[in-house]
C-alpha cells in the first residue's frame, strides 16, 4: 500500500492516527487517538489494573492501541502477552510517523521486522517484559486461542464499513477467545453490536464514550 494512501492527522490530544482510504475512514478517533486508545481499550477491559494481561487485538492497524498497552503495563511493570490479527499492515513508515518520538524496545524491535508486502509470516517479538505476536492474515480465518484473553479490542473500522468483524457468528467466536473474568471492548455502540455481545452469553455494560461518542461498550465473560 503507498503511503499516499494514507495521509496522517494530528489530532487534539497530540496523538496522530490516519485516513484510511480503502475504508474512507479514520483508523482511530480524530477527536484523540491515544484518549481512545486508553479510555476505550485499555481501561474499557480493566487491563490498566490486571497483573499479567493477555490481551487480544482484531485490527491492529497503526500500532495505537498497542503502543497504549504497552505503556501501561511498562509504567506497572507488568508482563503483556498481546495477539494481534492485521490483514492489510500499513507501510512501516507510516506505523513510524505515527508513533513519533514513542519508541519502547518492543515496538523497534517491532518495526524492525515489519513486512513489506501482505500476507506474511506472522511476526513474533519479545522485548521489555512484552510478547507481541502480529498474524497479518484475515482474523474471520484463524484459529483463535480459546479461553485465553483477559482482554478482546475488537477495533475493526465501523459496522457499516467493515461489517464483516462485528457479526453474531463473529463476535461469538470471539467470546470463545476470553478467559473467564475477561473482557471484550469496543468503540461502537451500535444496538445490533450490543445485541450480538449478548447473544454470545457476555455480559454487557455500556460506559461513556471516548471523546466525539457518547457511549462505548465492554462486554465480560462471567464464568
Ligand atoms: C480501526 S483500524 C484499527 C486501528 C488500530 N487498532 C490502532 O490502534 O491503530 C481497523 C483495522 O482492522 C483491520 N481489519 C479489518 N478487517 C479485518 C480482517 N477481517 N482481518 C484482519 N484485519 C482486519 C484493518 O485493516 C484495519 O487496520
Amino acid at each position: 500500500m503507498p503511503t499516499d494512501d494514507l495521509p496522517i492527522i494530528t489530532t487534539p490530544d497530540g496523538s496522530r492516527t490516519a485516513l484510511s482510504a480503502r475504508y474512507g475512514e479514520a483508523y482511530g478517533s480524530r477527536h484523540g487517538a491515544a484518549t481512545q486508545a486508553r479510555h476505550v481499550f485499555v481501561e474499557g477491559t480493566g487491563t490498566q489494573e490486571h497483573p499479567a494481561p493477555r490481551v487480544l487485538e482484531v485490527g491492529f492497524g497503526l500500532g495505537v492501541n498497542f503502543r497504549a498497552t504497552v505503556a501501561d503495563a511498562a509504567r506497572r511493570g507488568a508482563p503483556l502477552a498481546y495477539v494481534a490479527w492485521e490483514f492489510d499492515p500499513a507501510p512501516v513508515e507510516v506505523l513510524r510517523e505515527v508513533a513519533g518520538a514513542d519508541m519502547p524496545a518492543v515496538w523497534a524491535a517491532l518495526l524492525a521486522r515489519w513486512p513489506d508486502t501482505a500476507p506474511s509470516a506472522p511476526v513474533h517479538v519479545e522485548a521489555g517484559g512484552v510478547a507481541v505476536t502480529v498474524h497479518f492474515a484475515d482474523v474471520l480465518e484463524a484459529a483463535l486461542p480459546q479461553d485465553w484473553a483477559t482482554a478482546l479490542y475488537l477495533d475493526g473500522f465501523s459496522p457499516t464499513r467493515n461489517p464483516e468483524v462485528w457479526t453474531p457468528d463473529f463476535v461469538a467466536r470471539l467470546a470463545g477467545a476470553l478467559a473467564p473474568g475477561g473482557m471484550i471492548a469496543t468503540y461502537s455502540a451500535a444496538g445490533h453490536v450490543r445485541r450480538a455481545l449478548e447473544a454470545a452469553g457476555l455480559r454487557v455494560e455500556r460506559r461513556p464514550g471516548a471523546p466525539g461518542k457518547r457511549e462505548c461498550l465492554r462486554a465480560i465473560r462471567v464464568a
